[in-house]
């Protein structure tokens, strides 16, 4: 889908999202895919040296159905 897919680019525009779709066709990979997200992140959080929130709290979204931040900003102090 993206020219040099391999190379790390917060900025890349036209994403799509990354929801794991529902009902008959719910991601098979899914429970693999989060368990990748979750090494990642905590692998990256131990790399940062003592990142805060850029903003505390962070931007929450407005639905009462789906719940968490809209983005999570960490900086490096
Ligand atoms: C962040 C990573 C991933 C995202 C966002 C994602 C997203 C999705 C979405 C939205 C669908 C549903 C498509 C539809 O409704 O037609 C889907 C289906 C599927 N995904 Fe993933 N996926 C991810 C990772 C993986 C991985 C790691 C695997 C395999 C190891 C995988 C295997 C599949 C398969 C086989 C289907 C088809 C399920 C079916 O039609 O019964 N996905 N994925």
């Amino acid at each position: 889908r993206f020219h040099d897919p391999d190379r790390f680019d917060p900025d890349r525009h036209d994403n799509q999202h990354l929801g794991f779709g529902s009902g008959i066709h719910l991601c098979f990979g899914g429970p693999l895919a989060r368990r990748e997200a979750q090494i990642a992140l905590t692998e990256l959080v131990h790399r940062l040296d003592a990142p805060t929130l850029v903003a505390d709290p962070p931007p929450y979204r407005r639905s009462p159905v789906l719940r968490g931040p809209i983005h999570l900003q960490v900086q490096q102090n």
